[in-house]
């Protein structure tokens, strides 16, 4: 084993990165046997130098993380600072300066991973972010490595887990959801301003790192079509319950059939209560993964949380490291298909949706014609009448989401239509 330590720098010593310094010392021993060489802490960029941080030599904190990462005798960077800047500047400051990085920054990378990557190729450094995308559970190397040789057509999955906490208690308690939300606030899940979560903005940029490597192309956080979980009410998770389903906020990639283009979106969807993605409970996240020859995968586990999230990061440090000592580089970025991401108009699914309408003759046949019109077949129709007003809730076959949006625009205009109480995509069938 080689003597000489790699010297690591820390940008962020916060939830993950306090648990990462954490993991480096207790598992000093096993990493340096695991990596055949000791990992050295070299220092550790934070905001507020006062703040008392358990188990970590005074000496090694900073606030200049440009000085930290410009040293010239750092091997690795380990960035949990979140956010675009500082953040990117630092990273390809990095790479200049000699040193491979690993990041947790799913934001920074589903915005301008593609820079990021050319950097890091220009340099001959690793870029690895396994802990970017659903915390503890593997799935960046597998897509990246495990699956290369394969053809992904498909990911889907729950990748967020403050949404899947809330609606999980939405579903199981019958609460409204910002009496979910103020639970998961209380528990620590969601954080004080929870908009990244609960608008679909976090799930959306891991949507797009997941679909840019599944399908070698690159895919873009603003590609993401994106609807968070703040309009889904106790009533649409009761008429999920009513059809057999739950709803959860899916993050959904998909290759065209004719293989000439790929879709990314996040929204809020009704699954049978029989999918495996239906008894993902709490905050935990779980990914199928649909391959030509491999068939369909599950990845499943804990998608945040300090500990988690430091367990993907070490994991990559550990390989970066490796690296380092056989002067190789990891994969790079795979991007050579350039495939075109298509509007959400042109994605194929069905809905759910419930209209209050007048009880009285031809108003059915007035609600199907607008379908018609448009060219939506109807799955199933339930109605139930009460006091001169009834429920109408049709579920369609599989149409062009831009049909199914227009055929909602028409039935709005219609007189007989009183409201529409809700609409839901349904997937999973
Ligand atoms: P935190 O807010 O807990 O920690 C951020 C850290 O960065 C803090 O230590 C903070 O310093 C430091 N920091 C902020 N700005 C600067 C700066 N300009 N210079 C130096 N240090 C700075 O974030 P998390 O640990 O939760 O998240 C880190 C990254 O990991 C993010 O990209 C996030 O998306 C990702 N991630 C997080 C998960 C989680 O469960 N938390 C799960 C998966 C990914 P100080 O301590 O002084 O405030
Ligand atoms: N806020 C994210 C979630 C964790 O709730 O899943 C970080 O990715």
């Amino acid at each position: 084993m080689r003597t000489r330590p790699l010297k690591v720098a820390l940008l962020g010593c916060g939830v993950v990165g306090s648990e990462v310094a954490r993991i480096m010392t207790t598992h000093a021993d096993d990493l340096a046997a695991r990596i055949g060489a000791p990992v050295e802490l070299a220092g550790v960029a934070v905001r507020r130098p006062s703040k008392v941080r358990e188990g970590i030599d005074p000496a090694l904190i900073t606030t200049d993380a440009t000085a930290l990462v410009r040293r010239g005798d750092i091997d690795v960077v380990v960035e949990v600072i979140g956010g675009i800047e500082p953040a990117r500047t630092l990273i390809t400051t990095a790479f200049e300066n000699g040193a491979s990085v690993v990041s947790a920054n799913k934001a920074l990378l589903a915005e301008d991973g593609a820079a990021l990557h050319a950097a890091a190729e220009k340099y001959g450094r690793d870029l690895y972010y396994e802990a970017a995308v659903a915390g503890a559970i593997p799935l960046v190397r597998p897509l990246r490595e495990s699956l290369a040789g394969d053809k992904v057509n498909r990911v889907l999955g729950i990748v967020n887990g403050t949404t899947n906490f809330i609606l999980d208690k939405m579903d199981t308690s019958g609460a409204g959801y910002s009496e979910a939300l103020d639970e998961a606030t209380a528990l620590g899940y969601a954080e004080a301003d929870p908009t990244a979560d609960v608008e679909g903005f976090d799930a959306a940029a891991k949507a797009a790192i997941l679909a840019g490597i599944a399908f070698h192309t690159r895919v873009k956080i603003g590609d993401v079509h994106r609807e968070g979980i703040t309009e889904v009410t106790a009533a649409d998770i009761a008429s999920a319950r009513r059809m057999g389903c739950t709803v959860k906020l899916l993050a959904i990639c998909e290759r065209a059939a004719d293989g000439a283009s790929v879709t990314a979106r996040v929204h809020p969807a009704m699954i049978p209560l029989s999918h495996p993605l239906a008894s993902v409970r709490e905050a935990y996240n779980a990914v199928f993964v649909e391959a030509e020859a491999a068939g369909q995968l599950m990845f499943y586990g804990p998608g945040a949380g300090g500990s988690p999230t430091a367990s993907a990061v070490l994991g990559d440090l550990v390989a970066v490291c490796r690296n380092k000592l056989g002067e190789a580089t990891g994969p790079g970025e795979s991007a050579y298909t350039r495939l075109p991401v298509s509007p959400m108009g042109e994605v194929v699914t069905r809905y759910h949706i419930s209209l209050d309408v007048a009880d009285k003759p031809g108003v059915l046949a007035q609600v199907a014609t607008v379908f018609a019109e448009q060219g939506v077949s109807i799955d199933t129709v339930r109605q139930q009448g009460k006091d001169g007003e009834a429920s109408l809730v049709v579920v369609t076959h599989r149409a062009p989401d831009a049909a199914l949006s227009g055929t909602v625009e028409a039935l709005r205009k219609l007189d007989t239509v009183r409201g529409v109480a809700s609409i839901m995509r349904v997937e999973g069938e």
